[in-house]
């Protein structure tokens, strides 16, 4: 056994509980265990019927795109847990959050599992959305963006020096802020598009539920990242900001030619040019967390995003009691104001 570490990221595997450093990761632990779903409660009855009735040609190529990046998305994510983060973030509290994340990364792949075997009977189609990664550049340059920032920091078997805690925070930030926070955030704003035209409700329910968890996420990364400042300001140099800029532009790059992609066959009411700027207006609010000024001062172009969900969190609100207990999710939901 080393002593006991004095910093976050500080190397280790630290055990001891009490007295409890940082309580703020274990309440955050307790907030997501409250905020528990299934995805049997996901109904897809009503989105299958929606799939052969009502969509165009132009609809169906933007939710062949859709289910396509979502069949591999969170087991991205699930693997930077378990190969990056959970070694390095040094508090058990901190470990206990990022169990219960892992677990939320399953569900969510479960849910997407559920929802392309439903939205695809034909199996060799199916086969094809599950190998989008391959197959598919707009949805190959996203994993391949994830990939290299995933890659970066897996040689590091400890955070020994101030450059490897600099690599550390820049997996960290990535995966916060472009990946949870960018290119899952775009394709929930597809969803909710939809779901403002009365369409795919099954789809809508469980995205909203992946969007608290989602936001719950991000909420403990940037915890993680304002306790890590707190005890190593120095880390966040001008450098760093620069490089978190460069990323953030990188990631607006991909996932806005991602939408050139899917919005490709011409979708009535969402353009790729809209889609940008919702794109530079989430890039801000990310910024906006790190405590670093806008890069694009863009507005908001979706104003059904608004509506659409806090509809729907009133409906979860009215559904199930211990709901009513959520602080997390919830909490960020709102403050995040689309
Ligand atoms: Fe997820
Ligand atoms: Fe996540």
């Amino acid at each position: 056994m080393s002593t006991a570490p004095t910093r976050l990221l500080d190397p280790g595997f630290e055990l001891t509980l009490r007295p409890m450093r940082y309580p703020q990761f274990y309440e955050m632990y307790r907030a997501a265990i409250r905020n528990t779903w299934t995805v049997e409660e996901v109904d897809f009855g009503i989105d299958v019927n929606d799939l052969r009735h009502k969509l165009t040609a132009a609809d169906r190529h933007l939710i062949e795109r859709l289910v396509a990046f979502f069949a591999t998305g969170d087991s991205i994510v699930a693997n930077n847990l378990v190969l990056n983060l959970y070694q390095h973030i040094n508090a058990p509290e901190a470990r206990m959050y990022l169990s219960r994340q892992l677990f939320e990364e399953a569900l969510h792949v479960q849910f997407y599992l559920t929802l392309l075997d439903a939205y695809i009977p034909d199996p060799a189609r199916r086969a094809e959305a599950f190998a989008a990664v391959e197959n598919i550049p707009s949805i190959r340059a996203k994993a391949a963006f994830c990939f290299r920032w995933m890659d970066s920091i897996h040689a590091l078997d400890r955070l020994r020096t101030r450059e490897n805690r600099r690599a550390f925070l820049l997996n960290l930030i990535c995966f916060a802020c472009c990946i949870e926070g960018l290119f899952f955030f775009a394709a929930f704003a597809y969803v909710w598009f939809l779901r403002s035209r009365g369409l795919l409700p099954g789809l809508a329910a469980g995205t909203n539920w992946v969007f608290r968890d989602e936001s719950g996420h991000m909420a403990f990364a940037f915890e993680v990242i304002r306790t890590v400042r707190a005890e190593e300001p120095e880390l966040f140099d001008a450098q760093m900001e620069r490089e978190v800029r460069a990323m953030l532009h990188e990631a607006v790059a991909v996932e806005a030619a991602f939408a050139d992609d899917v919005l490709s066959g011409g979708v009535n009411g969402l353009s790729p040019r809209e889609m940008r700027q919702y794109l530079e207006y989430v890039a801000d609010l990310r910024l906006a967390a790190l405590g670093l000024a806008p890069e694009y001062g863009a507005r908001n172009p979706f104003p059904f995003l608004e509506l659409q969900d806090v509809q729907e969190l009133t409906n979860f609100f009215e559904r199930r009691v211990s709901a009513y207990q959520v602080g997390i999710g919830g909490e960020v939901a709102f403050g995040e104001a689309f």
